[in-house]
């Protein structure tokens, strides 16, 4: 953890459909063709830098891209999300996957972090990311996105044993993949467990931790920073071995307590609620300045939204929030500093 002058800050899904810019190429090629297509992804990747002026870049593309690398048919659909034809429902389906060799096809990924380098110049830094083993299995044992996620917790239930084969075969993918990321150029890398919120504390350590702790364990950082995600977990305790520097929190947590809680072991990346992007001015502002304030004086604070910026916030609002971030926590530097 090192001092900074003032708080940095990027957003999560900065690049992506609140911006005009984004939509407008969107318009012309749909959204994987977008991902496989380095010019475009790199392209999308450094709007968000020029328009709102964040302090890193994350890599254009999806967590869906290694279940689609393995075999699965991937559509995203404008209303619906991303969808997949035909989901694995049982020990017989997981036959179908290709794990081998899965990072090779994958390359189009590394093609366009190496772009985004280019063209980012050295400005900001390349944030890469993978979803975690558990909330990539959600996704492809439920085939979409889903209220309850009953399938996919009545697979677990039901087929442990072939729920541990795909989840460690998707840890096995997730390293690989994360390692080319990083020897490509990302200069830090995140792991998304945006499902982590549908298990219980046992059920989380058992199909969802054990294997972002094997991942962190087996990374091939080269002083990258791994920051992890685990949307909704309920004690941060567990979370304090990883190997990984930073801890993404969502906005239901106090970031003073999880500090406190964590004890200078990691930093902390969050947490405004992303529907604060809707609020006033003075409320963007107020509420920035508490989060800021809720962190308090010291380095290890990435202002960060508690999860990714809705399509239909306003872009004003989200440079507003940038250019707050940047006045409020330098002015509280500078205050800590003269007292
Ligand atoms: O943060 C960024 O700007 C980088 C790009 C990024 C996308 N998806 C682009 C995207 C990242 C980091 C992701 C991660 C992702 N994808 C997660 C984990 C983070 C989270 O938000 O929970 C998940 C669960 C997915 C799966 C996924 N892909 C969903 C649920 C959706 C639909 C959501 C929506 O907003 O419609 C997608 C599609 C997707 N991924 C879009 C973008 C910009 C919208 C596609 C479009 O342009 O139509």
């Amino acid at each position: 953890m090192q001092p900074t002058e003032r708080t940095p800050i990027w957003i999560m899904r900065q690049a992506g459909r609140y911006l005009p810019e984004y939509r407008a190429i969107r318009e012309k090629h749909d959204f994987l063709t977008m991902c496989k297509t380095p010019d475009l992804a790199s392209e999308v990747t450094v709007q968000p830098i020029d328009i709102i002026g964040t302090d890193a870049a994350i890599l254009f593309s999806d967590i869906l891209v290694i279940p689609e690398a393995m075999g699965m048919k991937l559509d995203v659909i404008e209303s619906k999300g991303p969808v997949f034809e035909d989901p694995l429902r049982n020990t017989n389906d997981l036959e179908r996957l290709h794990p081998e060799g899965v990072v090779d096809r994958l390359n189009y990924v590394m093609q366009a972090v190496r772009m985004t380098k280019q063209k980012l110049a050295a400005s900001v830094p390349l944030i890469g990311f993978s979803g975690s083993p558990w909330t990539l299995a959600a996704y492809m044992v439920e085939g979409q996105g889903s209220k309850n996620f009953a399938v996919i917790k009545s697979f677990i239930y039901n087929e442990p044993e072939a729920a541990h084969r795909l989840l460690k075969t998707l840890a096995d993918a997730v390293v690989e993949y994360l390692n080319a990321k990083i020897a490509a150029g990302c200069d830090a890398v995140q792991i998304f467990d945006t499902w982590a919120s549908l298990l219980s504390p046992g059920d989380f350590e058992e199909f969802s931790l054990r294997y972002i702790r094997d991942i962190c364990d087996r990374l091939e950082t080269n002083g990258a920073p791994v920051i992890v995600f685990a949307k909704g977990v309920g004690s941060f305790e567990r979370l304090t071995d990883l190997r990984c520097d930073a801890l993404g929190i969502d906005w239901t947590r106090d970031l003073g307590r999880v500090r406190q809680e964590m004890d200078g072991r990691k930093a902390l990346q969050g947490n405004l609620d992303p529907t604060i992007l809707f609020a006033p001015k003075e409320k963007i502002r107020s509420e920035a300045a508490r989060v800021i304030r809720s962190y308090g004086n010291g380095p290890g604070h990435i202002f960060n939204l508690g999860h990714g910026i809705l399509p239909t916030t306003p872009v004003e609002n989200v440079r507003y929030l940038v250019e707050s971030v940047r006045e409020l926590s330098s002015r509280r530097r500078d205050e800590a500093q003269a007292a």
